[in-house]
């Protein structure tokens, strides 16, 4: 029972308000009562959370994530749920005024204290704070606070029928599961997605406080948008690296300042503790509810932050307090924040890059501090279906993975929720990028002047609480909203379409693009995820960003791609790859592991096509409410078994359960070969006219236990994927392209360093006993070569037809780099040595002419590694596999290793619950594995 503590200043990592002459009752903690009057039901509550967890917790629902729960519990989201607090307690009796601060609700609420009516809330993104002093001062009875949550579902069906709600024609409007999410400013996923359940959870997913001042003249900071920037920066153009910086504070407040207030700020190295800037802000100034100030530091000051690869994540704490006349403080906040600028460059070809062979067109892509880089990442969605359970723990295990996976982006989708801080700190620790999206995805949103204000309210909200993160890359309206929604409208009602591409513009142009400008200098900002770019940005006009839509000429490139084909007969053809500047979506699904599959199903489920496994499977989406959609799901079913049968060894074990596993495996090795092809081919294309500069693959995680997209698994279990994509996003990599419609097979070293690194390829033909082929079929033995910085080279072509193969099905081309260049930002340029190995075949996997390799595996107590070791034969894919009860991953994993090489491998513990006997069930297994019946 917390619910009358101090709030805590500790307990937010980055950010914490003190404050003086005002007292501040935390609601957090235990103390509530969630109730249904109209279920008669009733159980212990929390703050923060959702219905579903707290029912859970209290044994009155099972697992919800287990089986069909989803379908099962919808009783609970048709419902209306009430949270209740015991009677306040620690009220302040000399209070002049008192206020509650609700820093998330979730969605629809009516507010009562002490039995009377404060207020309602319709948007899960905003923060609200509503003035309860005469509640108070009149309360008779308890000071009790009365939360009640109305249905999402039913309220968004409401809101549908109204005839005067605007309507669409059928087309655009994507339905999973429960209907009319777009109506409502909740979390669009809750309703259902391809990739997750649809709880559409109630409840007060963010912490909350009641705070009342004893003075007339006290704040309570309730947001803070600290930008930093350089000197004259404008968004959507390059910044000037000359410049100094800028410190622009701006403090949202509840309460009244006095006359004459003044900021102060400090500016404290993380790391070393050294104050690098301190004293008072400039140009302070106070408009409503937020006073603001700037102060600007020498250009080279600080230390800057890079990205994960790029170098050091320096970061500054920055402490500002606001002070009366006599220099008191009144209110202080401390964010921890960084120096950097990011921008995204969408600016037209110069002649300079036409010079260097780049397409004419405009740019798309990321410079950071200036530099150009490469964009390596995926697609971060809500890593579980109820928030108030993602733990920093958990979040800090998922971030580990995707630092460890090479990655340095990742685009968080528009259709969760905006992440809490706590999710960009750790961004801003490990260097990840986070392309952040407005909650706007796979629909057409209304205009009214009632939607625009609440929407309005949330956009300003989050950019000014989120400004401060050196992650934060990047603003985007919406996902898939340009380039799906605006096509399919045209199609379903080509006479309406200039009046819907209007109200595209007048949300997410004319309405959010200056409300994103005049909360930060440092983000660039565009309408939608994916697009081609604009020909003009004009702030003084009506819509201030021209969009280019399809006003493009053939041979030009302006765009990022988002890509997606379920005929997987064309999953390895290059000629099928969208050719783009950055390619922000494209992917396959796969089955989860057989380990994650037993979390959530009965033993008698654990089989390919069982009910539960297809039911759990979202891709098709039912579409509607109806919870039995097989067919739509036998779609999605179908697409992975036809790709596993086109390419892949067929399992066929015994046991079924072992055949169960066999066949989870061999999707996630189809996934991750597509995904391996593809993004060799963007990367290559960093060389190429397309000059492309990013790929990021769909998706980073799962929501939960289930077939999709992801690389992670729901309790951190990496497949296939993660492995593959850590291994192709090192900085020099070799790729063969083999095309097997023309008999082309060519091979290329890609760099994104930034400067030219050399070394060597070894290419060797060997035959699956492991035995070189004689004269190499043809081929070199070795390759130099130099590479440039963020570019390829080709270092060998041949025609297939002209290398003496005798028997295709039993000849492995092993290529292994070893190069030396700098990394980014490296001490004076020094030199570091990279290696990578990669293979191809001129025949798919099912085809070639396997041998038992007899791999095996050893464990090393005393240094806890595994020695991996091919006796007899070319082991392809060799999978490290490790039981239930701890999660964590190998340094390598899915490699080929050749007879009488021995490869020593770690696994990096995450999370413990075997008390270190999972080292026992390591097991090793490869694609010869896949052929066995046992
Ligand atoms: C920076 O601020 C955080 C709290 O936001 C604190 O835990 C940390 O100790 C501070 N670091 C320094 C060097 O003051
Ligand atoms: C359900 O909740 C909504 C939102 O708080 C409210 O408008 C509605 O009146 C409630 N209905 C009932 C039956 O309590
Ligand atoms: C960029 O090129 C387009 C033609 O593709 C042109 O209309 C536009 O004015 C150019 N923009 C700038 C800023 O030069
Ligand atoms: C990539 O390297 C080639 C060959 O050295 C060079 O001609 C080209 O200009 C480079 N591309 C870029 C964008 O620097
Ligand atoms: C070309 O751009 C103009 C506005 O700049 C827009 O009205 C028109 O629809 C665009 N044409 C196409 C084909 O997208
Ligand atoms: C082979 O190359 C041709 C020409 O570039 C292309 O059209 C085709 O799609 C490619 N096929 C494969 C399998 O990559």
């Amino acid at each position: 029972m917390h619910l009358w503590k101090k709030l805590a200043l500790a307990a937010l990592p980055s950010t914490f308000h003190a404050a003086l002459s005002q007292h501040v009752v935390d609601l957090s903690g235990d103390g509530w009562t969630v109730s249904s009057k109209a279920l008669n039901m009733s159980a212990p509550g929390h703050l923060p959370s959702q219905v579903h967890l707290d029912l859970y917790a209290a044994n009155v629902i099972d697992d919800p994530y287990y089986g069909l729960n989803d379908f099962n519990l919808r009783w609970i989201p048709d419902n209306n749920w009430t949270y209740t607090s015991e009677p306040l307690k620690g009220l302040s009796g000399k209070a002049k005024s008192s206020w509650l601060v609700f820093n998330g609700l979730d969605t629809f609420t009516t507010i009562e204290f002490c039995g009377q009516f404060i207020g309602t809330t319709d948007n899960q993104f905003r923060q609200y704070t509503f003035d309860i002093s005469k509640a108070l001062s009149s309360c008779k009875g308890d000071p009790t606070l009365a939360i009640n949550f109305g249905s999402a579902p039913k309220i968004a069906n409401a809101i549908a029928e109204d005839p005067n709600s605007e309507k669409w024609p059928y087309g655009p409007q994507q339905i999973y599961e429960f209907p009319n999410r777009w109506y409502i400013r909740k979390e669009q996923s809750d309703f259902g997605w391809d990739w997750g359940p649809a709880f559409a959870p109630a409840g007060p997913w963010q912490d909350a406080y009641l705070v009342q001042f004893e003075c007339k003249e006290s704040v309570n900071i309730l947001n803070t948008d600290l930008d930093i920037f350089r000197k004259g920066q404008i968004n959507h153009l390059p910044p000037d690296q000359s410049q100094p910086w800028v410190v622009n504070a701006s403090i949202d407040f509840l309460g009244s300042l006095p006359a004459k207030s003044s900021m102060n700020i400090e500016v404290k190295d993380v790391e070393t503790g050294k104050i690098l800037k301190s004293g008072p802000l400039e140009n302070v100034a106070t408009t409503g509810q937020a006073i603001t100030g700037s102060i600007t530091i020498d250009a080279d000051a600080p230390n800057l932050w890079w990205p994960n690869g790029m170098g050091k994540q320096s970061l500054y704490n920055v402490t500002v307090t606001i002070q009366d006349s006599e220099k008191q403080g009144l209110a202080s906040v401390t964010k921890r924040s960084g120096f950097r600028t990011i921008f995204l460059n969408r600016l037209n070809i110069t002649e300079d890059q036409l010079a260097q062979g780049i397409a004419p067109g405009a740019n798309w892509h990321f410079e950071v501090n200036g530099k150009e880089f490469y964009a390596k990442g995926s697609n971060f969605i809500p890593p579980d279906a109820f928030w108030p359970r993602v733990t920093e723990a958990r979040m800090q295990r998922l971030f580990t993975a995707v630092k460890a996976g090479n990655q340095n982006m990742l685009r968080v989708w528009a259709s969760g929720a905006y992440l809490p801080g706590f999710i960009y700190d750790i961004a801003d620790e490990y260097g990840i990028l986070l392309w952040s999206e407005f909650q706007f995805s796979d629909a057409l949103y209304p205009s009214d002047e009632k939607f625009l204000e609440n929407v309005a309210a949330e956009v300003v909200y989050n950019v000014r609480r989120v400004n401060h993160h050196p992650s934060l890359a990047l603003w985007a309206g919406g996902n898939e909203i340009e380039s799906l929604e605006l096509p399919l409208v045209q199609e379903a009602a080509p006479d309406r379409y200039s009046f819907y591409v209007g109200e595209y513009e007048k949300l997410f142009i004319s309405l959010i693009l200056p409300l994103v400008y005049e909360n930060t200098r440092s983000i660039s900002y565009m309408p939608s995820s994916t697009n081609n770019g604009y020909l003009w940005v004009n702030m003084s006009a009506p819509v201030p960003m021209a969009e280019r839509y399809n006003n493009i000429t053939a041979g030009e490139f302006y765009s990022d791609t988002d890509y997606y084909n379920y005929d997987s007969s064309m999953a390895f053809d290059y000629g099928s790859y969208p050719v783009g500047r950055f390619a922000n979506e494209f992917g396959y699904h796969s089955m989860p592991s057989l380990q994650t599959w037993e979390q959530a199903v009965d033993k008698d489920e654990l089989h390919f096509n069982s009910s539960t496994v297809m039911l759990r499977n979202h891709h098709y989406p039912a579409g509607g409410t109806e919870t039995r959609n097989f067919k739509n799901s036998s779609m999605g079913m179908a697409e992975m078994t036809i790709a596993v049968e086109r390419y892949y060894p067929i399992p066929n074990k015994d046991d079924s359960v072992a055949n169960f596993s066999a066949w989870c495996h061999a999707t996630q090795l189809f996934q991750a070969d597509m995904y391996k092809s593809e993004i060799q081919f963007y990367r290559r294309g960093s060389g190429m006219p397309e000059r492309q500069l990013g790929s990021l693959y769909w998706q980073l995680e799962d929501i939960w236990q289930a077939p999709t997209w992801a690389g992670i698994e729901y309790d951190g279990r990496w497949k296939v994927l993660h492995y593959v994509a850590r291994d192709i996003y090192q900085p020099i990599i070799v790729s063969p392209f083999w095309n097997y419609t023309t008999g082309d097979l060519s091979v290329y070293v890609t760099s994104d360093l930034w400067d030219t690194a050399s070394g060597s390829v070894d290419l060797a033909w060997v035959d699956l006993s492991g035995k070189p082929l004689p004269g190499n079929a043809g081929t070199p033995q070795t390759q130099h070569f130099t590479v440039g910085g963020l570019n390829t080279t080709e270092i060998y072509s041949a025609k297939i037809s002209d290398l003496s193969l005798h028997d295709r099905k039993n000849a492995v081309l092993v290529l292994s780099l070893s190069a030396q260049g700098s990394l980014p930002n490296s001490e004076c340029g020094s030199l570091t040595t990279f290696t990578h190995r990669s293979q191809v075949a001129t025949e798919f996997p099912n085809r070639l002419a396997l041998v038992d390799p007899e791999v095996q595996v050893t464990h090393d107590e005393k240094t806890g590694t595994f020695t991996v070791e091919a006796k007899k034969g070319v082991s392809l894919y060799t999978w490290l596999d490790y039981p239930s009860g701890v999660v964590g991953y190998f340094d390598d994993n899915a490699f080929t290793l050749l007879p009488g090489e021995k490869k020593t491998v770690n696994f990096t513990v995450q999370k413990d619950e075997t008390d270190g006997k999972w080292a026992k069930g390591v097991t090793i297994q490869s694609l010869w594995d896949q052929t066995t019946r046992d």
